[in-house]
């Protein structure tokens, strides 16, 4: 079982006012792309797209997880916001549980809280 802490991103998440088009030139499918780019090399960390977390009000929709771990569903991640996922990933990858502190959340993370999961 992999130990790697898993981003996923929803690509069809579209910014207010944004058309219907094509998921590649959705605001989700760019900001996924901008993850994936500021994690190269991190053999720590998986990103995966994900079609829709039905957080559609949301954009851009995330979720944190890992094995045996909370899972986290943040919503609100704008373009070039990479960097604040990939420090949230971190910082969710040095717990043991997966629970995250709210102080120890940077401001983005925390007005993004949506849900909280249980393993199991
Ligand atoms: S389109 Fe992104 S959560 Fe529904």
């Amino acid at each position: 079982m992999s130990e790697k802490t898993k981003i996923r991103v929803c690509v069809k998440c579209r910014a207010a006012g944004e058309p219907k088009g094509p998921i590649e030139d959705r605001m989700g499918s760019h900001l996924y792309r901008e993850v994936l780019a500021a994690a190269a090399g991190a053999d720590d960390l998986e990103i995966v797209p994900v079609e829709c977390l039905k957080v559609c009000v949301r954009p851009v929709t995330i979720t944190l997880s890992a094995p045996d771990k909370w899972t986290w569903l943040f919503g609100d991640f704008p373009l070039g916001s990479a960097s604040d996922i990939l420090s949230a990933a971190r910082l969710y990858a040095q717990t043991s549980d997966g629970l995250i502190a709210k102080d120890e959340m940077q401001p983005a993370l925390k007005l993004g809280q949506i849900a909280r999961v249980p393993p199991g």
